[in-house]
C-alpha cells in the first residue's frame, strides 16, 4: 500500500482529509431562497458575508459582520491581534468552532451558511490555516496528491510545479521538512489542487524572511491573474495592502473599515488606531 492511500485510510476515519473538523449544525435561521443582494450596482456579489455572528462557547467573537468580495479581487481582512480575523475565516470556512448562529455566506450564488465544512471545501472555499497542516510521512507531492484524492480537482501538480518551481524540485522531499517559505507555498499548492473559488489564507507571511515572503506575494498576483479571488489575513499589514485591492479592517468582531487598500495606506490616523502601524 503507497504511502498516501496509507493516510488516506486513516484520514478516512475523520471528517475532512486536509485535517479540519466538519461543522455540526448548519445555522438554525429561517433561510431565504434568494441571494441577499448586497453588491454595489444592486447585483449579487462574488461572495458576501451578511451579518455573520459567531461563539466559541458563551464567548462572542464574530458580531455581526458583513462584507462584498468581487470576483478576482484581493482583499486585505486586517486588525490587531485578537480583532477576530481567524474567527471569521473559520467561520466562513464553516468550521464548527467558532459555532456560526446568525448570518448569511454567499459564495457564487451557492449558500455556504447552510453548509457544513466539508461541503463548503467541495462549493469552492480554500482554507490555509495559519499552521499550514502539512501531513507528516508524506512528500511534497504525496501531499498534493492526497488533496486531489477526490473531485473536483484544480490545477494539476505539473502546474502546481510551475507555478512553484521550488516545490517541483523538492516533489520526493517529506513536506515537513521543507523550510517555512517551501511549507507555505505547499499549502497554499495544496489549496488549488483543489477546484477553489475562494482561497482564505490565515497570516500566510507569519516567520517567513522578506525575500521569502516577495516569493510568495509574486506567487499571490499570478494566482489573481488566473481569476482566483483571495481573503488574506496578515499581521505584516504594509504588505498585505501593498498587494491587495481592497481592505476590510475588523475591532473585537466587527467591521471598522471597508474600503480600498490605497485608502488605508493613505490614512495614517486610521493605521494608527486599528493596525498600530
Ligand atoms: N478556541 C477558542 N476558544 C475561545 N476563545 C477563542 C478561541 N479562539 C480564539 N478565541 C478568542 O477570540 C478572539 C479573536 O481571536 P482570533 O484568533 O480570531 O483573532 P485574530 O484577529 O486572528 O488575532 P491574531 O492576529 O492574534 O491572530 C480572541 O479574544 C481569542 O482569545
Ligand atoms: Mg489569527
Amino acid at each position: 500500500m503507497s504511502a498516501v492511500m496509507k493516510v488516506v485510510e486513516s484520514k478516512m476515519a475523520e471528517p475532512d482529509a486536509r485535517g479540519e473538523l466538519l461543522g455540526d449544525e448548519p445555522f438554525r435561521e429561517p433561510r431565504h431562497v434568494v441571494p441577499p443582494v448586497t453588491g454595489k450596482g444592486g447585483q449579487p456579489a462574488f461572495f458576501s458575508c451578511w451579518d455573520l455572528h459567531a461563539y466559541y462557547g458563551e464567548s462572542y467573537i464574530v458580531q455581526g459582520v458583513t462584507f462584498d468580495v468581487r470576483e478576482g479581487e484581493i482583499v486585505a481582512l486586517l486588525g490587531r491581534n485578537g480583532a477576530g480575523k481567524t474567527s471569521t475565516l473559520r467561520a466562513l470556512a464553516r468550521l464548527d468552532s467558532p459555532a456560526a448562529t446568525h448570518g448569511e455566506i454567499w459564495l457564487d450564488h451557492q449558500p455556504l451558511h447552510e453548509m457544513k465544512a466539508y461541503q463548503a471545501a467541495r462549493a469552492g472555499i480554500g482554507l490555509v490555516p495559519e499552521d499550514r497542516r502539512i501531513i507528516p510521512g508524506l512528500t511534497v507531492e504525496e501531499n498534493l496528491q492526497l488533496a486531489q484524492i477526490a473531485p473536483p480537482h484544480g490545477w494539476t501538480i505539473e502546474r502546481l510545479y510551475e507555478l512553484f518551481p521550488r516545490l517541483g524540485e523538492r516533489r520526493r522531499q517529506e513536506g515537513v521538512t521543507l523550510s517555512g517559505g517551501e511549507q507555505q507555498m505547499l499549502a497554499v499548492a495544496r489549496a488549488l489542487a483543489r477546484d477553489i473559488k475562494l482561497l482564505l489564507l490565515d497570516e500566510p507571511y507569519e516567520g517567513l524572511a522578506p525575500v521569502i515572503v516577495r516569493e510568495i506575494e509574486k506567487t499571490l498576483v499570478e494566482i489573481k491573474k488566473h481569476g482566483i479571488t483571495t481573503i488574506i489575513v496578515e499581521q505584516n499589514a504594509i504588505a498585505a495592502l501593498h498587494l491587495a485591492d481592497r481592505a476590510i479592517i475588523l475591532d473585537m468582531g466587527q467591521i471598522a473599515f471597508d474600503g480600498t487598500a490605497a485608502e488605508v495606506l493613505d490614512n495614517e490616523d486610521l493605521r494608527h488606531e486599528y493596525l498600530a502601524i
